[in-house]
């Protein structure tokens, strides 16, 4: 469907046309001066110069033209040359009808079902979920729905951090705190318990203590590089054990996951790519990719353009054992293989973004993916406390993840039950809930991914401001009073949305408008913060319109109505945003 700018676009394209002048002049933006008109154009400016004449006898020319357009209320020309537009209450009114027609509010869908994968989360298996993990968690599933929503097909890949050297530091720590196990006894020849020798809680413990000594352990770290290596080339009880190691952490991951509202469709990880490793690795040899460096075998991928030094890609250690970018890569053929995606997101830390670059890289020139194939890095920045350093637990350390959704939960449940002390249990807890996420995720979406930001517990749990409570307590408030209007003996579905008879209602159904927009902006540069904008503005433009409106209390039938129409429509609208950005509303809170 054509959107709004579009259409007023054309209008006065064809205004300028008319006028004798090229119709790319027409090109009309939302207003920077909104108590001035709701859109601008300023071609006249730019027409000046093309044709040698003064800019407002340009303007003035297209004005004229536009004043018994049925799409406009008023088209004025001012000094020096610009257009000032405020389009009709017929003309907004109508375009919501058309776009509540629509399947999806007037989002435009390719037509074929292009598929992407997302790969993120990109939890370590075995260390337990922390605080980094949560932005790449949150962006990635906003981004994925987004994309969904807009009519691509959208696997979302966890990738879990399940073969690199964290697993031979498990391992190693393992054996040093339970020598007895059957798995280190080189005379057992199995079977293998069926039964995890360790804990989550357990395992949680073990990974931090082993990776603390091997930084100051040489032999431990040796030990722990050779135990990789063996549980790659497939000694059997490091297999075992690496199996009990995936069972009880995913099974924890997955809990966690859940409880963040973020789903994945594929929980692959690194070790899937594993067998791909040695045809891939003969192919590159083969065909010349790859070359030997010191003992490793590597890819060459600067380009002579680069400014910055990009170091050749690294595709295997000098003991043969594979690594992080052979892993990537590797998955990445098997993406290919097995989904032929348009492309692929990785939503991961910017500080990986040089690595990216080199992976990409080395995909493209080993032609592991076609031309034409995507390849997206979505770099998101570090979350700070109020220090400005990365977030910390008050005693200094990593906060696990689900210590700080917990420690918002019960914020939330603390406010929620003193405001409304007879809810009962279950619907508490379950409110308190979804305005945590909603406080959690909007406070990471509404920046740039790429920003780093400060986590401010008590401005993002606030009911007023830019925050995800402040959205949900508007939609709670439109609800409430549908839910009046209902019990009165209404019928929302029978409502009927007339012209706009306030400029606060005019305001509103403009906004109403820009929906479709905002979402393809939103995905075309993977920005969940435009949708975060688009819904604050909104729900702003809500608030404006409910404070200054008797709505349940007004007289004339049909200007309730109309109000009531419109409430319904506002509140479809942030019930799709929020649910793009991961989250939902409770009735009431
Ligand atoms: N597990 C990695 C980490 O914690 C992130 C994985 C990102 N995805 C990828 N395909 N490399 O740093």
């Amino acid at each position: 469907m054509e959107k709004v700018l579009e259409l007023i676009s054309k209008e006065v394209g064809d205004a300028f046309e008319a006028a004798g002048y090229d119709r790319e002049l027409g090109r009309v933006t939302i207003s920077n001066r909104p108590d001035l008109c709701e859109y601008q154009c300023n071609g006249a400016m730019a027409g000046a110069k093309k044709y040698g004449k003064a800019p407002f006898i340009i303007a003035d020319d297209v004005a004229a033209r536009l004043q018994d357009n049925s799409m406009f209320d008023k088209v004025e020309s001012v000094k020096p040359g610009f257009l000032n537009i405020t389009v009709s209450g017929d003309f907004a009114r109508g375009y919501i009808v058309k776009m509540l027609h629509e399947k999806h509010f007037g989002v435009d869908r390719p037509a074929h079902e292009p598929t992407y994968i997302i790969d993120y989360g990109g939890p370590n298996v075995a260390k337990s979920l922390h605080v980094g993990h949560l932005r790449s968690a949150v962006i990635g599933e906003s981004i994925k729905r987004i994309l969904k929503y807009t009519g691509n097909k959208v696997i979302g890949d966890a990738h879990l951090g399940d073969w690199g050297l964290q697993m031979g530091l498990v391992i190693t720590e393992l054996e040093v705190r339970k020598p007895d196990l059957c798995y280190f006894d080189p005379n057992y020849e199995g079977p293998y318990p069926k039964e995890a020798p360790f804990t989550v809680e357990e395992l949680g413990e073990i990974y931090p203590a082993a990776s603390a000594k091997s930084k100051e352990d040489e032999a431990f770290k040796a030990k722990a590089m050779d135990a990789t290596k063996k549980l790659q080339d497939g000694y059997k009880p490091y297999r075992a054990l690496w199996h009990h190691i995936m069972n009880v952490s995913l099974a924890d991951l997955k809990k966690n996951y859940k409880n963040l509202n973020v789903n994945f469709d594929l929980w692959k990880g690194e070790s899937d790519a594993d067998p791909v490793i040695p045809g891939m690795v003969e192919y590159m040899k083969s065909h010349g990719y790859a070359h030997e460096s010191q003992g490793a075998l590597v890819v060459d991928v600067a380009e002579e353009t680069d400014t910055k030094e990009v170091p050749p890609c690294m595709i295997l250690k000098s003991d043969g054992a594979s690594l992080y970018n052979t892993t990537d890569l590797a998955t990445i053929k098997q993406r290919m293989d097995d989904n032929h995606p348009e492309g692929i997101i990785y939503v991961v830390d910017k500080r990986q973004e040089l690595y990216f670059t080199q992976v990409f890289r080395c995909a493209r020139k080993t032609k592991l993916v076609m031309p034409e194939t995507e390849l997206h890095f979505v770099g998101f920045g570090t979350m700070n406390g109020k220090d400005g350093k990365p977030f910390k637990t008050r005693a200094g350390g990593v906060m696990p993840l689900g210590d700080l959704i917990a420690e918002i939960d019960d914020k939330m449940y603390n406010r929620i039950k003193e405001g409304n002390p007879e809810m009962p249990e279950d619907e508490a807890k379950d409110t308190s809930h979804k305005i945590a996420l909603s406080a959690l995720k909007y406070g990471d979406l509404s920046n740039q991914p790429s920003k780093d930001y400060i986590f401010d517990i008590e401005k993002f749990t606030s009911f007023e401001g830019d925050t995800g409570p402040y959205i949900l307590y508007t939609m709670v408030r439109i609800k409430s009073i549908l839910k009046k209007y209902e019990a009165e003996g209404g019928n929302v579905k029978e409502a009927l949305l007339a012209n706009p008879d306030s400029p606060a209602m005019k305001e509103l159904m403009l906004q109403l408008t820009r929906f479709a927009d905002a979402i393809e902006g939103a995905a075309k540069d993977f920005a969940p913060n435009r949708i975060c904008a688009y819904i604050y503005d909104l729900s702003n433009a809500f608030n404006s319109f409910y404070h200054g409106t008797k709505i349940l209390a007004e007289a004339d039938p049909d200007k309730k109505s109309s109000y009531i129409a419109l409430l319904a429509t506002t509140l479809k609208v942030l019930e799709t945003g929020i649910d793009l950005l991961g989250f939902d509303a409770p009735e009431r809170m």
